[in-house]
């Protein structure tokens, strides 16, 4: 329960502050005074195990040590020489050039996922052969909420959708395949058909991509999806960008999702879990296209917070110790440990319809029942809410909840936050029948 000091200051904070807040913070009414490692603290004094890291943002967990050592040295040398050169930035594109596929060897400097999207849009439109005036995405792709980003969500994010100028494609949502196939006997004919739409639009410039669905619930793609679409995309000159603002990084263990599922992508955006919650986005990509002659005009890298010393120093020293302490392979570990519990939970409760995830990024999709699985977003918010109560802290959107604990995360603490998860389910289905 929300504790009374919290709700004097949610009542005070209520009377100016707009409406539009997340789900999960507008039902969890909570407010949270610190964060250390994987663990946050309200203003009450209870305490939440952190499986949503910050917003998926927490690789390292809150407050790593080095990472405010590096912020407060930053914060005492210099904050904002709009996008001149410093030393935190060519060591930070050092840094990434070994972290990256050796081909992604340039890169620009940004702060929200947003607004490095809209950046390797604009790159793509530079470099597009003229009447390739449209964009590719897919059904249930989520990229921000920028206008030119807008453009390629296809789903109700609580606004209106914009269906502008992208190009759909279906999505690998097995468990609710468009198509009421079954995989393997599929083929995967959603990618057949993607396929197909790419290889019959002579306008589309570019595919732009999450390789993992995130925002729509972690829809992995099953084997052979993302092989037949990459080759399509190559075939027909269409440029593949990899949204990688929520997977990049090492959340699904791999530094990109994309190395595992086999794309080679030309350009990748990068954020969430790169800069431990500071803001800071960063546009990866070939020579080819961000060397190209029509890219790069004058300002287009820079803007105001854009390659800001404060954002580069967070994530140099992120990306640091991610790479240093080999946390890629800790997610895969740890990952495997998620996989096994959540089966568990699955096994035990008829309210998951499908639980899936890769490394450390799971989706638990709740359903009326197995048999019709109808959506059941009032179950996903009274486990969210039971889960919030008994100390976890998890990520709701509609009826999945999503899994995202921090990297550092050590293994009892996992296991315990699995074992509230559970109490939070039985706690539901108990009152329910
Ligand atoms: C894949 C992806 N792209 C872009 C964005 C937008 O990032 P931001 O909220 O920083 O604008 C998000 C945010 O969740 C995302 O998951």
């Amino acid at each position: 329960m929300t504790g009374p000091r919290q709700l004097d200051l949610l009542a005070r904070e209520s009377a100016h502050l707009a409406p539009g807040a997340s789900e999960e913070s507008a039902l969890g009414r909570r407010v949270f005074v610190e964060g250390r490692g994987a663990v946050l603290t309200d203003l009450d004094g209870d305490q939440y195990i952190d499986f949503a890291a910050g917003t998926l943002t927490q690789s390292l967990g809150h407050c790593h040590p080095e990472v405010v050592a590096a912020l407060t040295e930053q914060a005492s040398k210099l904050w904002n020489v709009h996008d001149f050169a410093t030393e935190g930035r060519a060591e930070l594109c050092e840094l990434l050039a070994r972290l990256l596929p050796e081909e992604l060897d340039t890169y620009a400097f940004f702060s929200t996922g947003a607004e490095v999207v809209e950046a390797a849009l604009r790159a793509v439109q530079a470099v597009a052969e003229p009447g390739r005036n449209r964009v590719g995405a897919l059904r249930h792709g989520f990229h921000g909420k920028t206008q030119g980003a807008r453009m390629l969500v296809h789903w109700d994010i609580g606004n209106q959708a914009f269906a502008g100028n992208s190009v759909l494609g279906y999505s690998p949502y097995c468990y609710r395949c468009p198509l009421d196939l079954e995989y393997p006997s599929c083929g995967v004919r959603c990618a057949t058909l993607v396929r197909r739409h790419i290889a019959e639009k002579p306008n589309v410039s570019a595919l732009v991509f999450e390789p993992v669905l995130g925002a729509a619930g972690v829809i992995v793609p099953p084997p052979g999806y993302w092989e037949q679409i990459s080759d399509a995309c190559r075939e027909n000159g269409v440029l593949l960008v990899a949204d990688e603002v929520l997977t990049g990084g090492g959340r699904t263990g791999s530094f990109l999702a994309s190395e595992q599922l086999g794309i080679e992508p030309d350009l990748v955006t990068l954020s969430k879990g790169t800069a431990s919650g500071f803001p800071f986005a960063a546009l990866a990509g070939r020579s080819s296209v961000l060397r190209h002659p029509a890219a790069g005009n004058a300002g287009s890298t820079a803007s105001t917070y854009a390659n800001n010393p404060l954002g580069i120093a967070a994530a140099r020293a992120t990306l640091e110790v991610v790479a240093r302490d080999k946390l890629v392979d800790q997610v895969r570990e740890l990952g495997a440990v998620m996989d096994e519990r959540l089966a568990e939970l699955k096994a035990r409760f008829d309210v998951l319809g499908d639980v899936r995830g890769l490394g450390l990024l799971h989706g638990l999709e709740f359903v009326r029942d197995r048999e019709s699985r109808a959506p059941a977003p009032d179950i996903a918010r009274e486990v969210y809410l039971a889960a919030l109560d008994l100390g976890l802290r998890t990520a709701i959107g509609g009826h999945v909840i999503r899994l995202a604990p921090p990297f550092t995360i050590d293994r009892a603490l996992l296991d315990e936050g699995v074992t509230l998860l559970g109490k939070a389910l039985e706690r539901v289905t108990e009152a329910s029948r």
